[in-house]
């Protein structure tokens, strides 16, 4: 089963499209969390709450290996359902390995290639998250990275799931369950998206038009 995860901290979006029952965890990163307008641990309290217990992610912002492990465990006490999300880089990897065993979920994220997907496969991580649309901005093919590390993971059946994220369209999500991904992390806008055709309107359209003309 693919899951779909919604990367945003937007509480209104989260509680709509909770209310769908079609999500199953939410992201965030600083950047979301700036956009929200409040406070990092308020707004995760809050959507923790919102989705009970669905999994989010919530990221340090420490960049030292013991800072980042502090940090993560004060965010994994604001709620059960927090994952810790760390920087793919070599004192990420650590904190990540520490957590681990701690037993505190850990999301590695800003993944650009197969080798540090697999590295923090190795460090204990619950999700690796794999940036399609940035890998495209700079004019790479992002989907290749989540053949690459589906192929890599199923090689040696490791547990961590693949989070594919940076998702900039539905195109981007039939791709990513094409390739198999765990995970599609996905803005409230392009999720929304996902339910859209023109011929399915069109058609309804004509349906309707149809039954309004049926004898009753
Ligand atoms: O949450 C991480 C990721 O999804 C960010 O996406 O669009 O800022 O590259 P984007």
């Amino acid at each position: 089963m693919m899951d779909f995860f919604v990367d945003t901290a937007d509480t209104n979006a989260i509680r709509e499209l909770n209310s769908t029952g079609l999500i199953d965890g939410v992201t965030t990163n600083p950047t979301l969390i700036m956009k929200s307008g409040k406070s990092h641990h308020a707004v995760i309290a809050e959507i923790c709450h919102i989705v009970d217990n669905l999994p989010v992610s919530a990221e340090v912002v420490a960049i030292e290996r013991d800072d980042m492990v502090r940090e993560g465990k004060a965010l994994a006490k604001i709620s059960h359902n927090v994952v810790v999300k760390v920087p793919l880089t070599w004192d990420g990897l650590q904190a990540c390995h520490q957590l681990h065993q701690e037993d505190i979920k850990v999301n590695v994220t800003l993944c650009f290639s197969a080798n540090q997907a697999l590295l923090a496969a190795k460090a204990g991580a619950t999700y690796i998250s794999p940036f399609i649309g940035r890998l495209d901005d700079i004019g790479l093919n992002g989907m290749d990275l989540i053949e690459d590390i589906r192929d890599v993971y199923d090689n040696y059946d490791f547990a961590t799931q693949l989070l594919a994220a940076s998702i900039r369209s539905p195109s981007h999500v039939t791709q990513c369950a094409l390739a198999g991904a765990d995970v599609a992390t996905v803005p409230p806008g392009v999720l929304k998206k996902l339910c859209e055709h023109p011929l399915t309107d069109l058609g309804l359209e004509s349906f309707l038009k149809d039954a309004a003309k049926s004898k009753t």
